[in-house]
């Protein structure tokens, strides 16, 4: 009998894809157990090897054992991300990132992760935190397990992802080898190996959930109207219906609390610019923190305008010639505008999509801040401390418990509204702050999206694995 989980490297299958005009021939090796005792049949993987490697070929100064082994997910929404495919016509798909990644010389690991609204036969939920990371985990232990049969080098391995999926990313860089999904991770049989990666690509990660309500009304406190896509799926095409709406009485008058609760937790975190120099708010929610915003948005204006972009189009952007002199933030914040409510993340009648995620096996959403189940308008459980701080990249950088991936790589668009602009700063400050080696940006007039900069990407990747 085969040996459980092991690659085989004699079954997959030639395929050639289409880009710019160009072929790029690979390997595909389809819907691979990456447990042993799997509960879904989402837990399944493709591996995409670039052809050359299994004849001694070179792909972009790479070969079979050098490879970097790129792992996107698709997860959005903390809902369920199947495996991907090039050629994928699912609207989740990101088949054009694989197969780009491909043609860079890259293996290509795709695995598929639950999400909060699987259930199992009984009706049981099956997705809630931490599925999707025990997940990915899974994926990348059957990776490292493999190492040797599976092309590419285990040693190299980076994680991509785009929102919830940024999020997936960065928590998998955050918390290698972690203690907390040891027994998740054997309960599932996944194989013995570790899952500390090399490098992170994450766009626009919507984490830090239990200090993202706060974060969200230190910055658009004061602006009491939202405008937000709603997104359905029909004919598997994405229908975008614009709504707006404004904030109620109560809404308004908690923004202001949430607010002033930001500042003692930025402050807890005693972070730093480069040059040494504590970044901290005073109890208005102004300071130095968020001077290096302002400095971040600066300086991506800066670029757009530098290449030729219009940056007027926002409010709020001064320029004086070819120069960008300053960032008016609450000019700016309404130009960009509010995208939720209050809070904007844990609801007070349990209907965001975190609720949800926060459920548990029996509870189909609870709360996850204290803040929200003090407020809540309906009857609600408090999700465990440990759970919600264990899917939270930031806990493993406050305090040494895991086996922090090396390289990062994080974007968060300037125009994207789906989190405060503080959550992507903290991540990366205390990235820095803690030695490791972090690029960041936000790119200007971009909004809540990912992988909008694949050759950028790529580059990074190669400066990093060449
Ligand atoms: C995503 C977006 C959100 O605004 C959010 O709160 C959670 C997830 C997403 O696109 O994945």
């Amino acid at each position: 009998m085969a040996t459980p989980l092991r690659f085989d490297e004699t079954q997959g299958q030639d395929h050639t894809g289409q880009l710019d005009g160009q072929p790029v021939t690979y390997r595909a090796f389809m819907d691979l157990n990456y447990v042993t005792m799997p509960v879904d049949p989402i837990q399944r993987l493709n591996v995409f090897v670039p052809t050359p490697y299994f004849s001694g070929g070179t792909v972009n100064g790479y070969q079979r054992v050098t490879a970097p082994i790129f792992m996107p997910n698709t997860v959005g929404g903390y809902l369920p991300g199947p495996r991907d495919f090039p050629g994928n016509p699912a609207v989740y798909s990101r088949g054009t990132t694989i197969l780009r990644a491909l043609q860079r010389g890259y293996v290509v690991v795709a695995a598929g992760l639950r999400g909060r609204t699987q259930t199992d036969g009984q009706g049981q939920n099956l997705g809630k935190a931490p599925a999707f990371i025990v997940d990915m985990k899974a994926a990348v232990r059957y990776v490292k397990f493999n190492a040797g049969r599976l092309p590419g080098n285990p040693e190299r391995i980076i994680t991509n992802g785009t929102s919830a999926g940024g999020a997936t990313s960065a928590l998998m860089g955050a918390s290698g080898n972690a203690d907390f999904f040891e027994s998740r991770l054997q309960d599932l049989g996944a194989a013995p190996a570790t899952d500390d990666i090399f490098a992170v690509s994450a766009y626009c990660p919507i984490h830090n959930l239990e200090h993202a309500d706060a974060a969200y009304e230190w910055e658009f406190n004061g602006i009491d109207q939202w405008h937000r896509q709603q997104i359905r799926v029909e004919d598997n095409r994405q229908i975008c219906t614009p709504v707006h709406g404004h904030l109620s009485d109560q809404e308004r008058a908690l923004s202001p609390q949430l607010k002033a609760a930001f500042t003692p937790y930025l402050n807890s975190l005693e972070l730093k610019d480069r040059a040494g120099n504590p970044l901290s708010l005073d109890h208005t929610g102004e300071g130095s923190f968020k001077a290096l915003i302002l400095r971040y948005l600066k300086d991506s204006a800066q670029t757009a305008l530098t290449a030729g972009q219009d940056v007027t189009k926002y409010a709020g952007v001064i320029v004086n010639g070819s120069t960008v002199t300053r960032i008016d933030w609450p000019q700016y914040l309404r130009a960009i505008t509010r995208m939720k409510s209050v809070p904007a993340f844990d609801a007070l009648d349990l209907s965001n999509p975190e609720n949800d995620l926060f459920g548990s096996r029996l509870t189909a959403a609870r709360h996850f801040t204290s803040f929200a189940q003090a407020h809540s308008r309906v009857p609600a459980n408090l999700a465990d401390a440990d759970l919600v701080a264990a899917v939270n990249p930031l806990t493993y950088l406050l305090r040494k418990q895991s086996h922090v991936a090396p390289h990062w790589r994080i974007r968060h668009g300037a125009a994207d509204r789906d989190t405060s602009f503080a959550i992507p700063v903290i991540l990366a400050t205390k990235l820095a702050n803690r030695g490791y080696d972090v690029d960041f940006a936000l790119p200007w007039a971009t909004p809540h999206s990912g992988d909008y900069d694949l050759p950028e990407l790529f580059d990074w990747i190669d400066g990093l694995c060449q």
